[in-house]
């Protein structure tokens, strides 16, 4: 388990998810069933991590790295409300190629900064299985990082196995292939300023007899 002896600043729990009433806007309506968490939603919660890792942060050279791709759109609100000095590096995971389960993991980027003696933050999208964070954090840890704490948008617990549990947590959400605000589908949706889920149809086209 990812740890840092750096002390925590009370963060509130994160929210547990389920509908909102929010109208899906025409343009994505084709695709998306549902808003789940509508922009305004988003941009508040990720002002409190960012409050959060900016007290526990801000007298230490914190190196952010943020795994690619789903990070994006997530990391950019986040890093620009950190208000101190800090270092950011990308670390290209793969685990879903083009489905909706889980598969191996691929690196696709290695990071160019040394972790040596760093306090690091790793920046995910969504933790699931927890798959993911387990091998990077492992390798974070191989590499020589002092300290290690993990920050995640979303955290869907029902599928987890092996217990790995996120320092920072934006919201919990239902066991649902979500997408948007950085998260994909077959590498599209990345884009929706808000978490959507994808219609049924869409990953899974019925086919004709
Ligand atoms: P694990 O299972 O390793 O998964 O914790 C982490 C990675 O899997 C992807 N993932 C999703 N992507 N909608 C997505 O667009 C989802 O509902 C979803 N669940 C997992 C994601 O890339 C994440 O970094």
């Amino acid at each position: 388990m990812p740890s840092s002896p750096l002390p925590r600043t009370p963060l509130s729990a994160p929210p547990h998810v389920r509908t909102s009433r929010a109208v899906v806007p025409r343009g994505h309506s084709r695709d998306i069933a549902a808003v789940l968490i509508p922009q305004l939603r988003i941009q508040r919660r990720v002002a409190e991590l960012a409050a959060a890792i900016s007290a526990d942060y801000r007298d230490q050279e914190l190196l952010v790295v943020a795994l690619l791709n789903g990070t994006v759109a997530f990391l950019a609100d986040l890093m620009r409300q950190m208000e101190f000095p800090l270092t950011m590096d990308l670390m290209g995971v793969s685990s879903y190629r083009s489905g909706t389960t889980s598969g191996d993991l691929a690196y696709t980027k290695r990071l160019k900064v040394d972790v040596r003696g760093r306090q690091v933050l790793v920046v995910d999208d969504i933790l699931d299985t927890g798959k993911t964070l387990t091998a990077v954090t492992r390798e974070l840890k191989a590499l020589g990082a002092a300290g290690l704490r993990t920050c995640v948008l979303l955290d869907k617990p029902t599928s987890r196995s092996g217990g790995f549990e996120a320092d920072y947590v934006g919201f919990v959400v239902p066991h649902l292939f979500v997408v948007g605000y950085g998260l994909d589908y077959a590498e599209k949706y990345r884009n929706l300023p808000f978490v959507g889920v994808l219609k049924k149809e869409v990953y899974a086209p019925e086919t004709p007899e």
